[in-house]
């Protein structure tokens, strides 16, 4: 990655505004996945080892401008406190005269986690006015957003403008990370994509197309690809305005040699629902009252048969109903698999949420050379395009430039 990051930053006794991507999912006020607030970490710490006094900064959700008592980071705050072993007080606004009390109150190797920015429609807005005051509280911008990276925000992109902004440790792993498939992947390369609609995958399949030896469809998505094979796909999800990128892309995929694999065969469910009836059925005519749930174990077989030599993986998105247990084998087998791959040496990158909650929920998340933090964020960079929170932060210098 050619951007200036913390380690070229001179930070020692220095406040340095931190924009972290803490949306975490929460059940009844509980993080149910830390995994974005750990991936942090690491920057934090560096930070607070070179003696700066460090303010994060996040968005809970979507509040819409308004404060949200549910989307409040205390939560964040106790969980910090723990990994960091030191207290992380949460100010009560992330503006406002106790707030610019507690930053001047803040010494080095201390922690404040502002509230929530996205309880002012400024923050979405990218207004300059709400840039320059969070750039007030600071001497240094960094950004470890990387699942914001995608937002041209106030506090991603506005802020940079006023003040000297380099990239945090984990903002240069992923771009690093995803930078290597799309650049020098070790082939066999393939994607696995699955997730509920292939309209929100069209242009990331189009781009990795160009990139990748094998595509790999399985969930909601591949059923619009039977539909397009001329398959019935019953009362399946699927989007039949989409049938045509479908074809397109079967055909793009056969003139540049990448082989698609789809599912052979399918769990089908009465009702989209735990304790329904079910049953595997061949994925050429599935009857019109059932749906498409999971993956059947010829698809699992074929699946793992046809990644066992790959040395470059990406995966986005289930592969089946995973929060019901019981259509959670397919997306289950996958993980398992990807984890004995990486085992054996292959890069395998996660990303996107859910696909990412079901590895961790397997316990395989250490065994991947990179779960991604971004969901959106991964899925826009995979499919070639700058992302406003990167492009933003100057690059590095080239060696022998005058400054
Ligand atoms: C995400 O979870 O993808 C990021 O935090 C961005 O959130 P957003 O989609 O609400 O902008």
């Amino acid at each position: 990655m050619n951007k200036l990051t913390i380690r070229d930053a001179d930070v020692a006794g220095k406040r340095v505004f931190v924009r972290v991507d803490f949306n975490v999912p929460l059940a009844d006020g509980k993080i149910t996945d830390d995994s974005r607030i750990r991936a942090a970490i690491p920057t934090i710490n560096l930070l607070l080892q070179r003696g700066a006094r460090v303010i994060l900064a996040s968005h809970l959700g979507r509040p819409d401008g308004k404060v949200q008592d549910g989307l409040r980071l205390r939560p964040v705050g106790e969980r910090l406190t723990q990994l960091l072993r030191r207290h992380v007080p949460v100010t009560g606004d992330a503006l406002g005269v106790g707030t610019e009390d507690a930053i001047k109150r803040l010494r080095s190797g201390e922690v404040l986690l502002l509230e929530n920015l996205r309880f002012h429609a400024e923050e979405e807005k990218n207004d300059p006015g709400f840039a320059a005051t969070l750039a007030s509280y600071a001497d240094i911008y960094v950004n470890d957003a990387f699942g914001t990276a995608h937002r041209a925000h106030a506090s991603t992109v506005g802020i940079a403008k006023f003040l000297p902004s380099y990239a945090g440790l984990l903002m240069e792993r992923e771009i690093e990370m995803l930078s290597r498939l799309l650049e020098t992947p070790e082939r066999p390369f393939a994607a696995i994509l699955g997730g509920a609609k292939v309209s929100d995958k069209i242009k990331v399949i189009d781009h990795l197309l160009t990139k990748v030896d094998m595509l790999v469809l399985g969930g909601g998505m591949a059923n619009t690809f039977l539909l397009a094979q001329g398959k019935a796909v019953g009362k399946s999800l699927a989007e039949p305005d989409r049938v045509e990128d479908a074809r397109r892309i079967l055909a793009t995929a056969e003139a540049n040699g990448v082989r698609v694999v789809l599912p052979v065969d399918v769990i089908v469910a009465k009702e989209v629902t735990r304790g329904t009836e079910y049953k595997t059925l061949l994925a050429e005519k599935i009857p019109a009252s059932w749906h498409i749930v999971d993956l059947g174990k010829a698809s699992q077989d074929l699946m793992v048969d046809a990644l066992s030599d790959a040395k470059t993986v990406f995966w986005n998105g289930p592969l089946g109903v995973f929060e019901i247990p019981s259509f959670a084998h397919g997306t289950r087998a996958v993980a398992r698999m990807l984890a004995d791959r990486a085992d054996k040496g292959a890069t395998v990158v996660v990303g996107g949420g859910d696909s990412v909650a079901a590895v961790t929920q397997e316990g395989l998340a250490d065994r991947m050379t990179h779960i991604s933090t971004g969901g959106g964020a991964s899925l826009e960079f995979l499919e070639g395009r700058d992302l406003p929170g990167v492009t933003v932060l100057p690059d590095r210098p080239a060696v022998g430039a005058k400054a």
